[in-house]
């Protein structure tokens, strides 16, 4: 079952900007790009490194510690199959931000692709 969790102001996160939020003990990094909201587990999912400081290129995340990037808008990395980093759907409500997090896992990356 899925809940909303208030996570601070859309104010507080304006374009090109990005936020770490603690959310059910989960750290949790919020982006703006380019006025679309995304939200990644802040933890690489090869070896568990912050992603916070991460190198943002478009909609790729570079993770600091060994470079692998992934899209933060589906948590895949570029290309076909690797590893999935967790997604949250964030929105924008009233001027409110809102994660949503449930207990459903992620559908694997790329699954649509034959
Ligand atoms: S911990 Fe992120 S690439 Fe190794």
């Amino acid at each position: 079952m899925s809940r909303q969790i208030p996570v601070g102001s859309a104010d507080e996160l304006p374009p090109g900007q990005r936020k770490l939020v603690f959310v059910d003990g989960r750290s949790v990094v919020l982006f703006n790009i380019d006025g679309a909201l995304c939200a990644v587990e802040n933890s690489c999912p090869h070896n568990g490194a912050s992603l916070a400081g991460g190198q943002l290129e478009g909609h790729l995340l570079r993770c600091p510690a060994h470079g692998l990037r992934f899209d933060v808008t589906t948590g895949c990395m570029p290309g076909k199959g690797g590893l999935s980093l967790a997604t949250f759907p964030i929105r924008n409500v009233a001027g409110k931000l809102e994660l949503t997090v449930g207990d459903a896992p992620a559908g694997p990356c790329h699954a649509q692709l034959s």
